[in-house]
C-alpha cells in the first residue's frame, strides 16, 4: 500500500513511517518542519520506498497532487502542546482546522482512506472514568486557552464523521499521552522527556501543581501498533481510544524517573500559574476504556510503564552522550 503521513517528521510520524516502511509499504511524508526534526527524521527514518516533501497540509495544490497518488493517508500534522495553546490560541486552531479540512475534502474527492489523529484531551476535565469513546465532554470556559486543543479537535472529529456521510472512509484514533523517543522535550513537549531530561542532567524535576493529577502514558510502540489496526478498520467514521490504562500520578512518575535514572535531582512542586499562567487548568485524571479498541480492532498494549521508561531513558542518555 502507499500511505501519505502528515506529520511524518514529528514524534509520532517518525516512528509510523519507519514501521510502514518495515511492513513493506512505500510512504509518502509531507511536513513543514515547524516541528518536527529533519535532523532526526533523516538521520533514523531515510530508505528506500519513502518520499519526503517539505510543505504545509494546507497547500492545497501540493496536497492535491500528493494524495491522488496514494491509498491512505494517517494525518497526524497539528499544532499541539499546553503551554502552545495557552500562550497562542489562535496558532492552535487555525493550525489544526484548515488543514485538516483540506485533508478530508481531498481524501473524499480521491477516494482514499483517512485515518485521522485525536486526541484524549477531548474529553477534557470529566470525572466519569474511564472514558468511554461516546462519553460525555467536560471542558472549561472559553476564557481558559488551555481548552482550544481540545475544542479544536472535537471539531475536526465532527469533520471527519461529517464526511464519513459523505462517503469517506475515516477512522478516529484517540491517542493517550504517547511517549518514547524521540518525544519532545522542549518547554512544549510532554511531561516524560522533560522529566527524563532534568534527571539526566541533574536538575530540578518540575511537578506542576501537587502532582496528585495521574495519566495513562502510553509507549509509542503501542501508539504505532494502535495506528496500524485503525489504519486496517473497515467501520467508517468510528472513534477509538489508543492507548495504555496503567495510571500513575505525576509525583509517582517523577519519581519512578528519578529512581530509574539513578539521579539526585531534586523533585520540585511549581504552582500551576507560575508555570502556565492563569489560562491554565488540569485534568484530574485520564483513563482510556479499551473496550472497543479491544473487540474491534483488536488493540491492547503491551508495553508496561518501567520497561517503556528504560527504553526512552537509554534513548535519551545515548543522545546525551552524542551532544
Ligand atoms: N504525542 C501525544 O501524546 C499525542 C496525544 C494525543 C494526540 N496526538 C496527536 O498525534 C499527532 C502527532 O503528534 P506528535 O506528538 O507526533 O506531534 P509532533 O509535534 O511531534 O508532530 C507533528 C508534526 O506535524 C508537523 N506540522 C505541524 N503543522 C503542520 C502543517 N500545517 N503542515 C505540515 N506539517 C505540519 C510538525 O512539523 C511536526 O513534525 C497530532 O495530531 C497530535 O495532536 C499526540
Amino acid at each position: 500500500m502507499k500511505v501519505l503521513v502528515t506529520g511524518g517528521a514529528g514524534f509520532i510520524g517518525s516512528h509510523l513511517v519507519e514501521a510502514l516502511l518495515s511492513g513493506g509499504h512505500q510512504v509518502v511524508t509531507i511536513d513543514d518542519l515547524s516541528a518536527g526534526s529533519e535532523r532526526v527524521f533523516f538521520g533514523e527514518a531515510s530508505r528506500d520506498g519513502h518520499i519526503f516533501v517539505q510543505g504545509k497540509v494546507e497547500d492545497r495544490r501540493l496536497m492535491e497532487e500528493l494524495m491522488q497518488s496514494v491509498d491512505l493517508v494517517v494525518h497526524l500534522a497539528a499544532v499541539l502542546g499546553v503551554k502552545t495553546c495557552v500562550e497562542n490560541p489562535l496558532k492552535v486552531i487555525e493550525g489544526n482546522l484548515d488543514g485538516t479540512r483540506n485533508v478530508l475534502e481531498l481524501a473524499l474527492a480521491n477516494q482514499v482512506k483517512v485515518v485521522f489523529a485525536s486526541t484524549s484531551e477531548i474529553y477534557g476535565k470529566s470525572e466519569q472514568l474511564p472514558y468511554k469513546e461516546d462519553s460525555d465532554r467536560v471542558l472549561g470556559s472559553t476564557f481558559k486557552n488551555r481548552w482550544c486543543y481540545a475544542t479544536a479537535k472535537a471539531l475536526e472529529e465532527h469533520l471527519c464523521v461529517g464526511y464519513a456521510g459523505r462517503g469517506l472512509a475515516v477512522t478516529i484514533a484517540r491517542y493517550f499521552n504517547a511517549y518514547g523517543p524521540r518525544a519532545a522535550s522542549s518547554p512544549y513537549g510532554n511531561v516524560i522527556p522533560k522529566f527524563i531530561t532534568a534527571a539526566l542532567r541533574g536538575e530540578p524535576i518540575p511537578v506542576y501543581g501537587d502532582g496528585t493529577q495521574s495519566r495513562c502514558f502510553t509507549y509509542i510502540d503501542d501508539t504505532i501498533r494502535g495506528t496500524l489496526l485503525s489504519m486496517e478498520a473497515r467501520h467508517n467514521g468510528e472513534v477509538f481510544n489508543i492507548g495504555s490504562n496503567q495510571s500513575v500520578t505525576i509525583m509517582q512518575l517523577a519519581q519512578k524517573i528519578k529512581i530509574l535514572t539513578g539521579s539526585d535531582s531534586p523533585i520540585v512542586r511549581i504552582p500551576y500559574r507560575e508555570a502556565l499562567g492563569e489560562h491554565y487548568e488540569d485534568t484530574p485524571n485520564r483513563i482510556p476504556d479499551l473496550t472497543k479498541s479491544s473487540r474491534v480492532l483488536g488493540f491492547s498494549p503491551s508495553v508496561e510503564l518501567e520497561e517503556g521508561l528504560l527504553r526512552t531513558i537509554a534513548w535519551y542518555r545515548a543522545r546525551q552522550e552524542d551532544e
